[in-house]
């Protein structure tokens, strides 16, 4: 393959406003409106969500940029890629781990992503159905837990959606992806503002305000903040090699840093808005914000279940959060399929279709865990691991472990390894901000990934 393959081959987003429907596309997803809400009502609040947000201006922006760079200016997938970077740079070959951690965590995370997925797939059904219309918060968890119980319905939602990720990878990047963001986005922004105008009216709202804004340190664990770092690297999508394939299909014209700072502030609304509409229908209901990964299943369902016109709006909110969760789990495919097509030799469709059968035989491992296995704790009896099931052992490895990883070795690259003329080329920085942008990447980025991680360790 040759640098810049698929800008030689006019295999390219259409424009500017594609590759950020795309890449926002990636970004917002369970991660926002799932896993924002349920991780910062278990660490507690304010401190959390504070640490996250200084993660995401101090790593998450800097990183995000580092690598949309790197994949455009290595044009291939990330294996390929930063191949061809450090021969071209002349650096040493450790650097092309990142290209392996990319396809390894964007496999990892599909697995369990799509189960989640599915979830989201099965409630808009359910809350279509009207079943829980006028529903009480205990029978409204009862049928969330029973859903769990069921293997069979996880792996039902499981497979479908996974097909249809299969479906849409297959058909290419431009005719598969650019349609469906394109309308879905605006959409799903105007149905949360629904949700917390909603909100406003439980009479709890100023002390959801308070829980997520109001910082008490002393609720905030070491882990928490080894969290926090994760979910500001998860839910940008970063780290794992998913932004450096979507880079490799970016036009050279585009300006990367305001491209990449628009991306980071739509995915930050999308979360702190999710967060306003969830928190205050946690506290109006008497529920516990610690709840875990089931709480906007219950929470949403509940308000739904109340509001006037709640059929209509409950089945429009969760198919939005199912599109959101579709085309970020497309995006963690794209990283394993380039890798196929490029180094395997196989057809797009191909690729996607055996690509998405392992990781679909893998996903299977997470819906056990949370009926058959739920009481199963590999590694268990480390000190970290205690009582983490399958699904909470990937989810870990991957959103506290890799993805923070990948990004600090991508800050590192682009940082200290790479030479001044390919940083020049590709950044869309000048001056004093271009200096300002590479003090952050070379020192502030790692420094901050590294103390969290040292944190930890002792
Ligand atoms: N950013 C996505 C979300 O918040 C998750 C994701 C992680 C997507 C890694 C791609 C790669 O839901
Ligand atoms: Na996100």
């Amino acid at each position: 393959a040759t640098p810049k393959a698929h800008q030689q081959a006019g295999n390219l987003w259409s424009s500017r406003m594609a590759f950020i429907l795309a890449a926002v596309g990636s970004a917002v997803g369970l991660g926002n409106i799932w896993k924002f809400p349920y991780i910062t009502g278990e660490n507690g609040g304010g401190a959390f969500v504070l640490i996250y947000l200084a993660c995401i201006a101090l790593v998450g922006i800097p990183v995000l940029i580092a690598e949309v760079m790197v994949g455009r200016r290595g044009g291939q997938s990330p294996v390929a890629s930063m191949r061809e970077l450090t021969t071209a740079e002349g650096t040493a070959k450790g650097w092309r781990l990142i290209g392996w951690n990319g396809i390894i965590a964007s496999f990892l995370v599909l697995s369990f992503y799509s189960v989640i997925g599915g979830w989201a797939l099965a409630y808009v059904g359910k809350i279509a159905s009207g079943v829980f219309t006028g529903a009480d918060a205990a029978t409204i968890g009862g049928a969330f837990e029973g859903m769990l119980a069921s293997t069979g319905d996880l792996l039902l939602w499981h497979s479908i959606f996974m097909a249809v990720v299969v479906l849409i990878v297959g058909r290419g990047i431009r005719s598969g992806m650019e349609k469906a963001i394109n309308t879905l986005m605006p959409l799903l922004f105007v149905l949360l503002f629904i949700m917390v105008g909603y909100a406003t009216t439980t009479g709890k709202f100023g002390e959801a305000v308070s829980f997520m804004f109001s910082p008490d340190f002393s609720k905030l664990t070491t882990e928490g903040v080894l969290k926090a770092l994760g979910h500001a690297a998860f839910t940008l999508s970063i780290g794992i090699g998913v932004m450096m394939a979507y880079g490799s299909y970016l036009p050279q014209k585009v300006n990367i840093a305001r491209t990449a700072m628009t991306i980071a502030f739509m995915d930050t609304g999308v979360a702190l808005l999710a967060g306003l509409a969830i928190f205050p229908l946690v506290f109006a209901n008497g529920l516990e914000p610690g709840a875990g990964p089931g709480l906007i299943f219950v929470t949403l369902p509940l308000a739904f279940g109340q509001m006037t016109g709640g059929v209509l709006f409950g089945t429009l909110f969760f198919g939005l959060l199912l599109v959101a969760a579709l085309t970020s789990a497309i995006s963690m495919l794209e990283p394993v399929v380039e890798w196929l097509e490029e180094h395997k030799g196989i057809s797009r469709a191909k690729s996607a279709f055996f690509g998405g059968l392992a990781i679909w035989l893998v996903g299977i491992g997470t819906v056990l865990s949370f009926n058959v296995w739920s009481d199963i704790h590999p590694l268990g009896f480390l000190p970290y691991f205690e009582g983490k099931t399958l699904f909470d052992l990937l989810d870990f490895l991957v959103s506290s472990l890799m993805m923070p990883l990948g990004g600090l070795a991508i800050a590192l690259f682009v940082g200290w390894a790479m030479q001044r003329q390919g940083l020049d080329d590709e950044i869309g920085l000048k001056g004093a901000v271009y200096s300002a942008f590479m003090f952050v990447l070379r020192y502030l980025t790692p420094a901050g990934i590294a103390v969290v991680f040292l944190y930890n360790l002792l």
